[in-house]
């Protein structure tokens, strides 16, 4: 199936995981909504990237987290005639909130931002694609949605909460739009990352190193682009769920 004409909303795309998708699924002729939060001038510069390669798109901001940002957002693309196919739900936060220290208002924010803005975004728009009889969702959730690690417990929580939504949809959206989620493993470490850190999480994969936002780039396109995935978890995290 070509995502060739497609308009797909790419969260968190104006940087690193996300600016990977985005450029990636403009490359398959896709049309591509830029979003961000906080990157404006980086936004700007993945839509100009897209345009130079001959891609199309737009950009557009919300705070995921803020319920009224994120029907306002929808609001916005109604009114613009703007019908989204597919979304990729890549937009999260992350850091440690180790359990002597972690509280209501840590877990409330890993919530809002990792699982309830998703779950809100995917249903208004999920129902617009059923309504049009075509669509597809992608949630970019972690391998430590499936097996938690320690030291992150909002986070896990919020990615696994991720992994069971993207099966709950898929059942509420049958049989016309397809949800699934991606898992990944190290692909890109967060700028402040330790290089003992860094080297600790790649020793910990099966493959011995880390991935890349490629990887999980081409994940994303080979999931948008099947017509029998439904439901389904892809790990692209180079065995370490299962090391
Ligand atoms: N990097 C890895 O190795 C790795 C491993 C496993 C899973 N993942 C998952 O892969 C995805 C992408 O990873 P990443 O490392 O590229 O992510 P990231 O850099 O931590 O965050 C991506 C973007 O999320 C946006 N964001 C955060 N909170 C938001 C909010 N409340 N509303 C709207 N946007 C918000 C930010 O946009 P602005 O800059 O515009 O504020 C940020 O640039 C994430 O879901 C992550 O959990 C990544």
């Amino acid at each position: 199936m070509t995502l060739q004409g497609r308009t797909i909303l790419v969260t968190g795309a104006a940087k690193r995981v996300g600016h990977a998708i985005a450029l990636c699924l403009a490359g398959e002729g896709a049309r591509i909504i830029v979003h961000h939060r906080s990157s404006p001038a980086e936004a700007e510069r993945a839509l100009s990237d897209i345009r130079s390669a001959g891609g199309a798109g737009l950009v557009e901001r919300a705070d995921l987290s803020d319920a009224g940002e994120v029907r306002a957002l929808v609001e916005r693309l109604d009114r613009a005639g703007t019908p989204v196919d597919a979304l990729v739900n890549s937009a999260s936060i992350f850091h440690p909130t180790p359990l002597e220290t972690v509280d209501e208002a840590q877990w409330d924010a890993f919530q809002d931002a990792n699982l309830r803005g998703p779950f809100l975004l995917s249903t208004l728009l999920g129902l617009r694609m059923r309504s049009r009889g075509w669509g597809r969702i992608v949630n970019i959730a972690d391998w430590s949605g499936l097996r938690p690690y320690r030291g992150y417990v909002p986070y896990c929580v919020s990615k696994g909460g991720l992994i069971t939504l993207t099966k709950a949809l898929a059942r509420d959206l049958a049989p016309s739009v397809l949800v699934n989620a991606v898992a990944p493993g190290p692909v890109l470490p967060p700028p402040d990352m330790p290089a003992e850190e860094r080297e600790r999480a790649a020793a910990r994969t099966l493959v011995g190193r880390w991935g890349s936002p490629g990887d999980i780039a081409s994940a994303v396109k080979f999931v948008l682009s099947s017509t029998y995935l439904n439901g389904t978890v892809l790990c692209v995290d180079g065995g370490r769920s299962i090391a």
